[in-house]
């Protein structure tokens, strides 16, 4: 029955109660007696509470459905107010849970498009900063060598310090075009990508340990991307706020799943949704593209941990 209806029914139910209550044994006389005083009181405290406690009840689906309007989270799927009660408050739940699936699909597929977008912005830069400005100062290391071979000695040595410079602003830029492209991702594979990745990160204060399984079943090139990302993304963070000596990086095999995990001894992070930022709504953009679960959190033993579940025989992504 409506909620509408149960509660005017109900009302009128206690009303007419009162009525013949005072159309028969209860009499009221003026002025009032004290008696008669107190069994009004009563009355009237006991209609009040019955009336509480049923728009109590009646409206308490409309209490949860309000919470989770809230509480409702696009970039952590899935969770639906349950549809409880009946009448209108069932079917409003029902709207509501309707309007989160075609929000959710809407999503989903706005960012497939930019992400996809971001990926051939990245192909681009990563490009030109190759083939024009790699190239040129390829071209100018040339020039110099040719220089300096015909410069006098004191010449000589500041152009080859030229040089030596020139040279690591060729590497960086190259490193930088490699950290925009994964190509080792296209060349060699998932499992390569993600071991050249750790070497990548190793330095003097950070040593990124690997335990990357192979035979592990293929994900399709969708999946290997956001892996490849999700990692790049766990590490990066790793290098820049953990204060972490040793990060170890896995991919295994977890029951009919694949599992990335990049696991620090740093700080750790307190996991709550106001500290996230570009990075990690990043990566759970990414992983919801691909039906992947997304967890970061404390690891065990201090320090934080990224952990990408990716179920085999993942979706393609909305878009390519
Ligand atoms: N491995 C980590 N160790 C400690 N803190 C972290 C780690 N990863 C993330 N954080 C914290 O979470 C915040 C958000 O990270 P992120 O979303 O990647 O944004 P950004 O890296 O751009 O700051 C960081 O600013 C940092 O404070
Ligand atoms: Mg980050």
């Amino acid at each position: 029955m409506p909620l509408f209806w149960r509660i005017s029914l109900f009302n009128a139910v206690v009303l007419v109660a009162a009525t013949a209550l005072l159309l028969g044994p209860v009499t009221v006389s003026t002025p009032v007696l004290l008696t008669e005083a107190a069994i009004l009181t009563v009355g009237l405290v006991v209609i009040l509470i019955a009336n509480v406690l049923l728009l109590r009840i009646g409206l308490g689906p409309l209490r949860q459905l309000a919470r989770a309007m809230t509480t409702t989270d696009l970039l952590r799927p899935r969770v639906r107010p349950k549809v409880d009660g009946d009448g209108e408050i069932a079917e409003l739940i029902t709207t509501f849970n309707t309007m989160l699936d075609r929000l959710e699909a809407e999503r989903a597929l706005s960012a497939a498009r930019t992400l996809s977008a971001q990926e051939s912005e990245r192909h681009r830069v990563a490009q030109e900063l190759y083939d024009e400005v790699g190239q040129t100062l390829a071209a100018v290391l040339l020039d110099l060598k040719r220089v300096a071979d015909q410069a006098p000695g004191p010449v000589r040595a500041q152009l080859s310090q030229v040089q030596e410079t020139t040279r690591s602003s060729l590497d960086e830029i190259r490193r930088i075009a490699r950290r925009l492209l994964p190509g080792v991702l296209e060349e060699l594979g998932l499992t390569s990508a993600l071991r050249s990745l750790a070497d990548e990160f190793t330095g003097p204060s950070l040593t990124v340990r690997h335990d990357i399984a192979s035979g592990l079943p293929d994900l399709g090139d969708n999946a290997d991307l956001v892996l490849y990302r999700v990692a790049q993304e766990g590490l990066t963070n790793a290098a820049r706020h953990a204060d972490a000596r040793v990060v170890l990086l896995t991919l295994e095999r977890a029951g009919d799943a694949v599992e990335l995990r990049v696991r620090d001894d740093g700080r750790g992070v307190d996991g709550s949704e106001e500290a996230e930022g570009a990075g990690i709504r990043g990566m759970r953009e990414r992983a919801l593209l691909i039906g992947a679960d997304l967890v970061v959190g404390p690891a065990r033993g201090g320090g934080t941990e990224v952990r990408l579940t990716v179920p085999a025989g993942v979706q393609p992504m909305g878009h390519d």
